[in-house]
């Protein structure tokens, strides 16, 4: 059995890693990963490949970055002849970025079945470009894997035949559970005792150039009281070069880093007083590891964060922000606990099902 993986973005590497190290194990089937090239620069991309033991990618697409359409499109077209030279039994594809659902469709027009890895997350929002790229990519595959039973339900909603649909768990856990002995030895030097963590990457976030403003000074107020770590992506970080935040800011302990490796930021995630963020990944990995997590979006495809785990939707409201940070150094925060299924072993669940 000829099985093809797809991955292009920073969020999708820690998702294939443990899925291809499980089925790496049966004889019957061969493996190929396929790097669409969506991130390109070493910080976003071949560093992870290094830290996560994936093995380097058998086809780099090299399509960068461009429009929503240019990038999809390039895919599209990129990934059709791999698929067909290589007449694989089955493609796997990871998340919800635009490398996921070009690679999906290329696949259903070509009648080879499609294997979602992050089924059934739905955020209703469709004003973000990842809600789109879920919706289609769900309707598109023939095996949908659900990291929860909210996923299951809404696959049910929208009529995906149940004999399709597994729960398996969280695959982005079970690389952090294999991974957070490496980090603890990975913590940079520098880090103070008690700190703050930041992520900003939205474009409903950061390509509104007020709202990063006020952003950006409720930060800098927070980082007067405890120390801000805010390692900044490089769409966040054109965006602040614009505003002159990046060069001209004089608040000391707010401090503006490279994208951080995955060692090195799960490290800084397991102690970090508080994470705000507006990640997807983010919220669940601050939920596993107990680390309270105020999430700036009015909305979020991964409700088992808010409703079981440690994660507080903020919304775009300052106000709320400054408060939940407040209740969190008053030692108020939010406790939660862990959700059924994100247990290390989701990948296996999954080797499972492909391999028969
Ligand atoms: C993409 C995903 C998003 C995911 C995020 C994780 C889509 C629609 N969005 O958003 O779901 O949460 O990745 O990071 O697929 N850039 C670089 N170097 C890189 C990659 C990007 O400088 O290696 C810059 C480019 O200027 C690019 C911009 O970042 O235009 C945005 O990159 P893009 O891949 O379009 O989307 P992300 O914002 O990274």
């Amino acid at each position: 059995m000829e099985i093809l993986h797809v991955v292009g973005a920073r969020p999708n590497f820690m998702k294939a890693a443990p899925v291809v190290a499980a089925l790496h194990g049966c004889d019957h089937i061969q493996q190929t990963l396929v790097h669409t090239g969506q991130h390109y620069d070493f910080n976003m991309s071949e560093v992870f490949f290094q830290e996560l033991g994936l093995p380097a990618p058998d086809v780099n697409l090299e399509v960068g970055s461009g429009s929503h359409a240019q990038q999809t499109s390039q895919i599209i077209s990129r990934f059709e002849t791999v698929v067909l030279d290589g007449k694989p039994d089955l493609v796997v594809v990871y998340g919800d970025v635009n490398s996921t659902v070009a690679s999906a469709l290329v696949c259903a027009k070509l009648m080879v079945p499609v294997a979602h890895v992050e089924a059934g997350l739905r955020s209703f929002d469709r004003t973000m470009p990842e809600e789109v790229n879920r919706l289609l990519t769900d309707q598109l595959s023939d095996l949908l894997f659900t990291p929860s039973e909210d996923g299951n339900d809404n696959l049910k909603r929208e009529g995906v035949d149940p004999g399709k649909v597994h729960l398996v768990g969280n695959v982005m856990i079970d690389t952090l559970i294999r991974m957070l002995p490496k980090a603890a030895e990975r913590l940079p030097k520098n880090v103070p005792e008690d700190y703050v963590l930041v992520t900003l990457h939205r474009p409903s976030n950061v390509d509104d150039i007020d709202w990063l403003t006020s952003l950006v000074e409720v930060l800098q107020d927070i980082s007067c009281e405890l120390p801000v770590l805010f390692p900044v992506h490089p769409r966040t970080r054109q965006r602040m070069a614009e505003l002159e935040i990046w060069s001209s800011h004089k608040y000391t302990g707010f401090q503006l880093l490279k994208p951080a490796p995955y060692l090195e930021f799960l490290a800084l995630q397991s102690r970090a007083r508080v994470v705000i963020t507006d990640s997807g990944g983010i919220q669940e990995e601050t939920t596993f590891l107990g680390v309270p997590c105020l999430t700036v979006r009015d909305n979020t495809e991964r409700p088992i964060t808010v409703d079981v785990g440690t994660n507080v939707l903020v919304g775009r409201n300052t106000q709320q922000i400054r408060k939940e940070v407040a209740s969190v150094l008053a030692g108020r925060a939010k406790r939660g606990s862990i959700p059924p299924l994100w247990d290390g072993h989701a990948a296996e669940r999954i080797a499972a099902v492909i391999a028969g």
